[in-house]
């Protein structure tokens, strides 16, 4: 994964695809020449109930305010909008199930799902500003909900269904909400798998510490049995399905909170990203529209992350749908009944644009060719990769497999905080090269610099290169829920100086002056592009009472991108070193965060290796768990620690 392209192996865009395209070089241009016009003329992609006075206030600077004084409604824009302009008839989800099931959703019928659940929460006596927590799997309802919190003013903070009791509490904790959304169970591979159980045990957990919950609202899914507490507890088909549904929103200013989303950083406990709502959607909208060439009434648009990540926020719900985009939401996973799952979906639908992982691209890869070969393909024509970079070798797959050798891939770079695409080719203006996001949006400043802050040359590619954004982008995250300090500290120290976001991503710029992004350069691992930390794998390790002291690093890994290695030092009772013990700790760390962070290995050592001040080197466990060479062992202790822990990795 360490092959580059060189500069000669570039893709133009066919004639054909640049003459209809969305975008045009002009946008640079136009962007370059006053940025705050050029967004404000984005902004105006939108139904504003009152104009904006101001399109940047940084005078509180790093809290941006966008369209200050501008009022409006997120899901009018999402929704009611294009009911009102005349298409409600036309699909907005094509809903696949698992087992086989499926709905197709007007925006007609959207708009009527979403009043009647505001209408519900409304008489639960929800108001602007309350949280609610949404812990569900990838069915309408999902979307539903988040859309009828933004109709409210309702902070929504969406929780992965795949994540455990311990993390949902923490996440319910920390901003307090009065409500949550969940579903008895989930499809998982064929089989029903409980989820409002998991919710009581995440309200129940902690004893009697009281929690801010009031009711949990349960959607019927998988008609499992689930756990009940009267009062408490209340039926979605029961409650939300028989309001009326009639409802019409109200505009809130454009700095309202729209959502938290907890994204891991580099302590053990989560970053709950705060975003608002004018900024927000506005360029989630713009980016929908140019990066993905999207062509309302037109294209079926397809991406396949879940909701309870960035991507499904931006390029699920409020991108797309602010676009009036026919999408395809799919709720299991791509081998269920079998690999063809994907490639049948888009046929089904004639998929024209479609978004996923560079981890799931590889896994396509490992599964061959001839899957996606038995079918007509013929409707997409055009592709995008996010989560992490894309390998050169993968992205040639991509393109000659999937896109018949012929589609544009756009490689997108962004993350949770940056809330909407910010570094990624222009379909029909960027040529573009296999593995290298190329350069930042119009509208959009980024550097690549050195550790002092200095611009490093294009084509130096030894340098260590940080990417930091110089500008503040419309989207960007307001804070950190509930932790200010923490917003700044993170994101702002580093080039306080300068007044630059700090991305915690290395990159470098080729010969042709292209950005490459090159993974983060801070202790959060990249696992099939969900960002763990590697504090709270260790944390979760030696939670357990066998292990005294745990280290964990990302190690590269051919499907996943990194796969996380642990070494554990056990504690004097815990004599056993067999694999019973290796097994339980992986199922530990799987139940107490998800199984997402189930470490690939854990090693069981006699030391860690420590510098003198006592801090483990985790790039010299990372070169042991990558087979390398041991880069520079002078500050250690006690270099002789390895010999031990190469006996036992061998
Ligand atoms: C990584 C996901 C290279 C990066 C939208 C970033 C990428 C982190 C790319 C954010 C890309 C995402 N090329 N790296 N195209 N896209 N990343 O918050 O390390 O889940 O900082 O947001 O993923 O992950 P997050």
């Amino acid at each position: 994964m360490t092959e580059t392209a060189d500069h000669r192996d570039s893709y133009p865009p066919s004639a054909e695809f640049a003459a209809s395209a969305n975008a045009d070089a002009a946008l640079y241009e136009r962007a370059s020449a006053d940025r705050e016009a050029f967004w404000a003329e984005q902004a105006s992609r939108l139904h504003w109930h009152q104009p904006w006075d101001q399109v940047l206030d940084w005078s509180d600077a790093p809290v941006a305010k966008w369209f200050a004084g501008g009022r409006l409604n997120v899901a009018y824009n999402c929704v009611d909008r294009h009911v009102l302009d005349g298409h409600g008839d036309q699909v907005a989800i094509h809903w696949e199930g698992e087992p086989g099931d499926s709905r197709a959703i007007t925006y007609r019928e959207l708009l009527a799902e979403v009043s009647r659940a505001a209408n519900y929460l409304t008489e639960l006596g929800l108001a602007a500003g309350d949280r609610v927590a949404i812990y569900m799997p990838m069915v309408p309802e999902a979307v539903v909900a988040m859309l009828a919190c933004a109709r409210l003013g309702l902070t929504h903070s969406v929780v992965f269904a795949g994540f455990s009791p311990t993390a949902l509490r923490q996440r319910v904790d920390d901003a307090s909400a009065r409500l949550i959304i969940t579903t008895d169970g989930q499809w998982r591979r064929g089989k029903a798998a409980p989820l409002k159980e998991a919710v009581d045990e995440a309200l129940f957990a902690n004893g009697d510490v009281p929690h801010s919950v009031e009711h949990v609202l349960v959607v019927r899914r998988t008609e499992i049995e689930v756990p009940w507490t009267e009062g408490r507890d209340l039926w979605w088909h029961e409650t939300v399905a028989q309001a009326s549904p009639e409802h019409e929103a109200q505009p809130f200013d454009a700095e309202h909170p729209l959502f938290i989303l907890y994204t891991s950083g580099t302590t053990g406990k989560p970053k709950g990203i705060l975003h608002t709502s004018g900024g927000y959607l506005t360029q989630t909208s713009y980016t929908h529209h140019n990066v993905f060439d999207h062509k309302a009434g037109q294209d079926v648009y397809w991406c396949t992350a879940d909701i309870g990540w960035v991507t499904g926020h931006s390029y699920i719900v409020y991108g797309p749908l602010s676009n009036r985009a026919t999408q395809v939401v799919y709720e299991g996973t791509p081998n269920f009944p079998d690999e063809h799952r994907h490639w049948q979906i888009v046929e089904k639908y004639g998929v024209s644009i479609y978004y996923t992982a560079p981890t799931l691209v590889r896994t396509f890869m490992k599964w061959g060719r001839e899957i996606p070969a038995a079918h007509d393909l013929s409707s997409i024509r055009l592709l995008g990769s996010v989560g992490e970079p894309i390998n050169p070798e993968a992205w040639r797959w991509y393109r000659d497999v999937i896109g018949a050798g012929a589609v544009p891939i756009v490689d997108t770079w962004w993350q949770t905080e940056t809330g909407s695409i910010m570094i990624s080719p222009l379909p029909g203006v960027t040529a573009t090269k296999p593995g290298a996001a190329m350069a930042p949006l119009p509208g959009i400043s980024a550097l690549v610099v050195d550790e002092e802050g200095k611009p490093v040359q294009r084509g130096e590619t030894e340098a260590n290169g940080y990417l930091v954004l110089d500008q503040p982008w419309p989207s960007m995250l307001r804070g950190i829920w509930g932790d200010m300090e923490r917003y700044r500290a993170t994101y702002w120290e580093r080039y306080a100086e300068q007044g630059w976001y700090f991305a915690g991503d290395g990159a470098k710029l080729d010969a042709d002056g292209d950005l490459w992004v090159l993974g983060r350069v801070d202790d959060v691992m990249n696992v099939s592009g969900h960002r763990i930390s590697t504090a709270e794998v260790e944390s979760a390790l030696v939670g357990h009472s066998g292990v005294a002291e745990a280290a964990v690093v990302g190690a590269s890994d051919e499907t996943t991108g990194q796969g996380i290695v642990a070494f554990v030092i056990l504690t004097a009772e815990a004599k056993d070193t067999g694999t019973a013990l290796v097994d339980e700790l992986k199922a530990e760390v799987a139940r107490e965060i998800s199984p997402i962070a189930r470490p690939r290995e854990i090693h069981v050592v006699p030391e860690l290796p420590k510098t003198r001040s006592g801090k483990i080197m985790r790039r010299l466990l990372r070169d042991v768990a990558e087979g390398r060479e041991l880069g520079d062992t002078s500050t250690l202790v006690d270099p002789n620690v390895f010999e031990a822990i190469r006996a036992t990795k061998a």
